[in-house]
């Protein structure tokens, strides 16, 4: 049995297609939904989708180690982050080598890092002229949008498309593509190392 813990901040689309993604399949759990926000809507996705949710606020995030023990205590295999804005404390990206992984929605490195997320990002593809976008699936380290690039898969950008006609394409992709990444990640840890 492999253990997920999804983070994520915002509407929680992605959480809940991963959730539903490996809902029938017995050798995977989603564990945990972790979420600086109460507000957010992955937290009622979260409830509607019988996952137990863990809250938190900045300063336990960084200031203790609190969440990095509670994610070992629960032997949680894999972090997935989907739609989840703070940066990974450094103690945490080390506790889980190559064990945590991120989505972006855009072409890694282009219209990457710190202030980069959400419709900053479309809006920054649209302006600058860009015939094309598309997500990135990425290892996490300290780095906003650094780790290695697991996967990118691309869709078009019209010259009339606005920012929201890009984000709608951006979720088609992570819809589509995500869950079925989680998957094959979580596959590799099963292999030996070299
Ligand atoms: C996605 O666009 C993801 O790429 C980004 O945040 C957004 C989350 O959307 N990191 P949702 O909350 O899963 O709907």
């Amino acid at each position: 049995m492999k253990r997920i813990a999804l983070f994520a901040s915002g509407s929680g689309s992605n959480a809940e297609q991963i959730a539903t993604y490996f809902a029938a399949n017995v050798d995977v759990e989603i564990s945990l939904i972790v979420s600086n926000n109460s507000k957010a809507g992955v937290i009622d996705r979260a409830r509607r989708l019988h996952i137990p949710v863990l809250l938190f606020d900045r300063k336990t995030f960084y200031d203790t180690d609190r969440i990095n023990e509670l994610l070992q205590k629960q032997s949680i295999d894999l972090i997935v982050l989907a739609g989840f804005m703070w940066l990974m404390p450094e103690a945490i990206v080390r506790s889980f080598p190559n064990r945590i992984i991120n989505i972006h929605p855009a072409l890694l490195p282009k219209f990457g890092g710190k202030g980069m997320y959400g419709h900053f990002v479309h809006e920054a593809v649209v302006e600058a002229g860009e015939a094309e976008s598309g997500i990135t699936i990425h290892y996490v380290n300290e780095q906003y949008d650094e780790g290695q690039i697991i996967f990118q898969a691309s869709c078009a950008v019209l010259p009339t498309d606005s920012p929201d006609d890009v984000a709608r394409s951006v979720q088609v992709l992570e819809h589509a593509h995500y869950p079925r990444i989680v998957a094959e990640v979580l596959a590799t840890l099963d292999q030996p190392k070299p």
